[in-house]
């Protein structure tokens, strides 16, 4: 290649930095009156074709001005969002986010740190973070964390460790196959998917994953549990680790962790909990008797993108033993200025050493401006408001002769649905399924779903800091009087 020496070197820099400020400017009011007014909106909006088309286009190859780029944005991205920014959108378990979540998001853009390590400040803001959820959730000081994309990679890294850990063999030079005892994880029928991918991933095998039944409260069957381990071991298997649900995603049950503690001690298994939305209850002075036992666990998967409104994403894992936590993933490269050293207090960690990503960002920024900011009474008093949100729907339905509860509220997960005497279960199905949908679509309310014991539940799980009890009024309302209308052709099959 010729080597030219060119007068006007480019970038990606404004040549106008005054025209940016103006453009963003435009941005951050945009963005309020968008928040501001997110009540008046409907919580979804399908996209209609139109726009599906508009948004295919080809690979871009000309610059364009950011002002029509924008323009775009506000056009044929804005007017269709996910819907969970609303206060009566009550889908999966999903956070609502915040006005100073946003700008956080920005701030850290603005400084762009890859937070893998070495002497800058994004470190030891991770570090502070990382403390402040070991006090949040009464957990050992000692304990090392990371923080992650969610709990998926949160359940990841900690069935990594715990695999490592109870192996009895070195997996990271041997590999998994190598084992002779196959190795087995328990859990109830309620677990999360992403701990099947966890399994995996791992190498260890979807079958290998013990489901255990669960009681009449969706709690883990700890006789059934004791049992499925005893055979495992009669039948020349080692089990290495027992999953805690604190929230389980279908109904937000509690498995009786001081139990699963126990058998953990018992038969020298690790102990993990996957805590995505259930185990930030310790917030709240009034819920948090509901997680005694969580101080045994080995590792704890919480996500802060769910209740505690950190925009996504966010999730993070603790790790009680950080040895083994670091023996885990720590890695050696020439490329890498790498000491293997006690980290001296105050020095900051590599939190490369801790999973998967080396190049990380700086997530820890919008935790640490949304902790200190609301402060954790405030974020644990919304906690509590949820689950009073969820008693209080609880009660409409219960006084309600054309709704049915189907699952025990115990945080803030209320499962339900529309009935009518003399339908079969297949029509009541049909007859939920279609409530849902057209809650959605005519931008009443955004739910999700369950099936309990065989039954369509349409489920409310109320992790929403925007949500007050008249929303709840109106979703009790409209599905009754949905459900009558669409009831209304069918009868007894
Ligand atoms: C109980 C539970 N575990 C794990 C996850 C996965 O978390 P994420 O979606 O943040 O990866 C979820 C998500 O809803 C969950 O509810």
């Amino acid at each position: 290649m010729e080597v030219t020496i060119n007068s006007e070197e480019e970038t990606l820099d404004p040549l106008d930095w005054n025209e940016l400020r103006l453009l963003g400017h435009k941005m951050v009011d945009d963005m309020i009156d968008y928040l501001a007014t997110v009540r008046e909106r409907p919580p979804y909006n399908p996209i209609s074709d139109d726009i599906k088309k508009v948004l295919d286009e080809p690979l871009p190859i000309e610059s364009k001005s950011a002002e029509s780029v924008y323009e775009e944005f506000l056009q044929n991205i804005l007017p269709y969002p996910m819907g969970n920014i609303h206060p009566r959108f009550w889908g999966w378990v999903i956070g609502t986010g915040t006005p100073l979540g946003m700008f956080a998001e920005m701030l850290s853009a603005a400084m762009n740190s890859s937070v893998g390590g070495g002497d800058h400040v994004a470190n030891y803001i991770e570090m502070r973070v990382i403390e402040w959820c070991k006090q949040a959730l009464n957990y050992h000081p000692e304990a090392s964390g990371l923080l992650v994309s969610g709990c998926s990679m949160a359940n990841i890294i900690s069935l990594a460790v715990a695999r490592n850990d109870k192996s009895g063999f070195n997996v990271r030079e041997e590999g998994v196959i190598s084992t002779s005892n196959q190795m087995t994880i328990y859990g109830s029928t309620e677990m999360h998917f992403s701990l099947q991918r966890a399994v995996e991933i791992l190498g260890l095998g979807n079958r290998f994953l013990r489901r255990i039944p669960v009681d009449n409260n969706y709690k883990i069957n700890i006789q059934n549990l004791e049992e499925a381990i005893k055979f495992d071991i009669n039948a020349g298997m080692k089990p290495i680790c027992v999953i805690a649900n604190v929230g389980t995603v279908n109904t937000g049950a509690i498995d009786p962790i001081n139990d699963l503690a126990r058998i953990a001690h018992k038969y020298n298994l690790w102990l993990h909990v996957d805590g995505a939305f259930g185990a930030l209850v310790s917030l709240s002075p009034d819920l948090r008797y509901l997680l005694q036992g969580m101080e045994y666990a080995d590792s704890l998967a919480i996500d802060l993108h769910k209740w505690l409104h950190l925009p996504y994403e966010v999730g993070c894992v603790l790790i009680r033993n950080e040895r083994l936590h670091r023996d885990t993933f720590a890695t050696q490269a020439d490329y890498i200025d790498y000491e293997e050293k006690k980290k001296e207090k105050n020095e900051p960690i590599n939190y490369r050493d801790y999973g998967l990503e080396l190049s990380r960002s700086f997530r820890a920024l919008k935790v640490w401006m949304s902790i200190k900011t609301y402060g954790t009474e405030k974020l644990g008093r919304l906690i509590y408001q949820n689950c009073c949100q969820a008693r209080y729907l609880t009660e409409l339905i219960e006084n309600s002769d054309k709704l049915e509860i189907l699952a025990p509220v115990e945080l803030n997960i209320v499962c339900f649905r529309f009935i009518k005497p003399n339908l079969s279960e297949t029509q009541l199905d049909e007859i939920n399924k279609k409530i849902r949908i057209h809650l959605r679509e005519s931008g009443i309310a955004v739910l999700s779903s369950a099936i309990l014991k065989g039954k369509y539940a349409l489920r409310c799980s109320i992790t929403n800091h925007r949500t007050k009890n008249n929303d709840l009024d109106l979703l009790a309302s409209e599905v009754v009087r949905l459900g009558i209308t669409l009831s209304s052709n069918y009868t007894r099959a």
